[in-house]
């Protein structure tokens, strides 16, 4: 018997829906049904992260950090509810961002310039089965090794349902706006990323800098904010590519509406935060975060000064452009902004 034609794109279509309806099951998973053990642990029968999590844990709630996350996982619930219209359809390839740490029953969404690094040192440590001991060890540059860590993509339909309804998901936001700045000033104002200054720089220059020197349109290595800001609200940009993940929205790398995160950790609490997360992960006593010896961060003050060269038409198209981490992670509209 001869398959009609278009039978083959029929199957395709409903296999396609199968996996975004499972995934949808998945996203309003409610913590009532999170009772179950981290699969793969052989021989183990200690609870897991997520049983910990939703099962109570005394020391847990002695903690600080537990009932703000609480608090921001009702939140961003909330706002998802309020502010997506039409679920969109997942694919594989939007599950690139998703670490699965087997061993403990963790998922981690990484969002970069959100200590990204260090939590993939310390994911590298939780998966290598005694390999790896001290995240500081770990060269910052093994860590983004693609291969070194397993991503949710990688896995198939079924056990990529399995793991989402069984492991501990959680994600680090940050202030949106200082987030950008702090990309903008290690991507762009550092001598050493040349990679960045030829892949972006060049085409930013050659964009929006009117009568831009040979040089500069040659080397890229002298992009201003402003011109950085023009070039992310040009339709352009999104038109003809992803943005690069170290400007894209968390919105768009993690989908925090259709997957339902456990623990919503901030960068602006990130050792109370991270703390929680090992803990939960059973971990606390024997791993330490890594705590960052930057004296530079990015924060509000630093953004206000980068903002301040922005006109108002450009800092509201930017808003709007990251308006869905703003609300989502309950960030509020910076003060500075002149809109
Ligand atoms: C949201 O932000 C406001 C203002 O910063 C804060 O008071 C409130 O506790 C936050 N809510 C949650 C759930 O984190």
């Amino acid at each position: 018997m001869k398959m009609p034609r278009g039978g083959r794109l029929f199957l395709a279509t409903c296999l396609g829906s199968l996996f975004v309806l499972v995934l949808y099951f998945q996203s309003i998973t409610k913590p009532a049904e999170a009772g179950l053990k981290a699969v793969t642990r052989p021989g183990k029968s200690r609870t897991s992260p997520l049983q910990t999590l939703y099962n109570g844990d005394q020391q847990l709630e002695l903690l600080a950090a537990h009932k703000s996350l609480q608090g921001r996982r009702e939140l961003l619930e909330q706002a998802c509810l309020s502010h997506t219209r039409k679920r969109r359809v997942l694919s594989p390839e939007d599950l690139k961002h998703l670490i699965v740490d087997d061993m403990h029953g963790l998922i981690y969404c990484y969002v970069p310039k959100v200590a990204c690094t260090n939590w993939k040192r310390v994911l590298m440590v939780l998966t290598s089965d005694g390999r790896y001991t001290d995240p500081l060890a770990i060269p910052a540059n093994e860590a983004h090794v693609a291969g070194n860590l397993r991503t949710l993509s990688e896995f198939s339909v079924a056990e990529i349902n399995q793991r989402l309804r069984s492991y501990l998901k959680f994600i680090f936001v940050r202030e949106p706006f200082e987030r950008l700045v702090s990309a903008y000033r290690n991507k762009f104002t550092r001598r050493y990323n040349t990679a960045f200054h030829k892949r972006y720089g060049t085409k930013i220059i050659r964009r929006h800098r009117p009568n831009a020197k040979p040089e500069a349109l040659e080397k890229g290595d002298d992009v201003t904010f402003p011109e950085f800001v023009q070039y992310l609200v040009d339709p352009r940009t999104q038109r003809e590519e992803p943005f690069n993940e170290h400007w894209e929205r968390v919105h768009s790398l993690c989908h925090p509406c259709l997957i339902h995160y456990d623990v919503v950790g901030k960068y602006e609490t990130l050792e109370p935060d991270a703390q929680a997360v090992l803990r939960l992960a059973g971990v606390e006593g024997t791993l330490q975060f890594p705590t960052s010896g930057k004296t530079t961060r990015t924060d509000g003050h630093m953004a206000a000064r980068y903002f301040k060269h922005i006109s108002p038409f450009y800092q509201k198209k930017l808003f709007n452009l990251y308006r869905m981490d703003f609300m989502l992670f309950n960030y509020s509209t910076p003060e500075y902004l002149r809109t």
